[in-house]
């Protein structure tokens, strides 16, 4: 296992979709054990950045505690907890803050998107990509899994460790990207946009929890064109090459291996053989989300335990920076 440390955070905006799965839990399973520690974290703070339900945030926090255990997070292998039970994470956000130009944040993906929906946005969702910083560094953590859509937020965490360590002394690492996995699923019914919690299709999102009844209704609804072969062509054919990415991901071969297995198929017939590969991977995890689900107590244990642990690792790390600020 290599010498560094993993950091990686997720909201807790319910159970995952295939998209989430595929694109990123997937990645972060394998991480387990390849590294000297790993350190997975249900980012909640993040989550009242915009208007939110108190009720809907607390069984969100739970449904994805109980899907990333279901698809395979350890608790033994990586230190997983909420992020607001280690109030380390705020802490070292107001000093990063204190070190962050106004103009540096403006240009971030994040405020440009969402402020823009409504009129104004939050100091917190300003300041989103400086609390993001401080939960990578916050574990001296060197590798950081991310989307294309983070890296730049990425890069500030980079420049917070560099302007600290010139303020302050060396201390910080300059975390890198892990960009492994850059797959991208895409909406079932609009192939041009990728799945997204957010789109307000039902048929277009695949959820880990969704019965194999569903995943085979919104496989068989998939836009795909008027041709009946299945060839890979994502500029021409994005609908029937959404299916055959999906298809390789599940069966962990190369999209040529994939279209070789549909040759003879029409895309109809290829939609089955697809929704069953879904159906498959996803059984044994639907199963586990529903079980944990009705074991409250056990989430609730698993996660006082890993912030026990995260806050073990963060405490002596605040320590030394508030020695160094001059506390
Ligand atoms: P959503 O777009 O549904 O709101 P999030 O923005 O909460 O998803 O993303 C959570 C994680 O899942 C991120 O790491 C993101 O890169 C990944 N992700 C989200 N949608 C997809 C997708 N369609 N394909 C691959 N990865 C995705
Ligand atoms: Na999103």
């Amino acid at each position: 296992a290599s010498r560094g440390r993993v950091f990686s955070g997720i909201q807790p905006t319910g159970v995952p979709h295939l998209g989430n799965y595929l694109g990123t839990l997937e990645s972060w399973v394998s991480l387990q054990g390849q590294y000297r520690s790993v350190v997975y974290s249900i980012v909640d703070l993040h989550s009242i950045t915009q208007p939110q339900d108190p009720a809907r945030l607390r069984v969100n926090i739970l449904d994805m505690a109980a899907s990333l255990l279901a698809c395979g997070i350890d608790p033994e292998r990586s230190v997983l907890f909420q992020q607001s039970q280690v109030s380390e994470h705020a802490e070292l956000s107001w000093i990063f803050g204190c070190l962050t130009s106004m103009p540096r944040l403006r240009h971030l993906p994040q405020w440009k998107m969402k402020s823009k929906q409504k009129s104004e946005g939050s100091v917190g969702l300003y300041t989103y990509p400086v609390l993001q910083a401080a939960d990578i560094l916050l574990y001296k953590s060197t590798h950081v899994p991310v989307g294309e859509d983070q890296v730049q937020h990425l890069e500030l965490a980079q420049d917070l460790a560099r302007i600290f360590n010139n303020t302050y002394g060396d201390f910080f690492p300059e975390p890198r990207a892990l960009l492994s996995s850059m797959r991208k699923v895409k909406s079932l019914r609009d192939p041009s946009s990728k799945m997204s919690k957010s789109d307000p299709q039902t048929m277009a999102t695949v959820y880990l929890t969704d019965s194999p009844d569903d995943v085979s209704l919104k496989i068989r609804r998939a836009v795909t064109d008027f041709i009946s072969e299945v060839t890979f062509d994502p500029e021409a054919r994005p609908g029937v090459s959404n299916l055959v990415l999906l298809h390789a991901a599940l069966a962990g071969c190369t999209v040529e291996e994939a279209v070789g297995q549909a040759r003879g198929l029409d895309t109809g017939k290829y939609k089955q053989l697809v929704a069953e590969a879904v159906v498959q991977r996803l059984t044994p995890i639907r199963e586990e989300i529903d079980r944990l689900r009705g074991d409250r107590g056990h989430l609730e244990r698993v996660l006082a335990d890993g912030a026990d642990r995260a806050r073990e690792l963060a405490a002596p790390v605040l320590k030394e920076v508030r020695h160094r600020v001059g506390f």
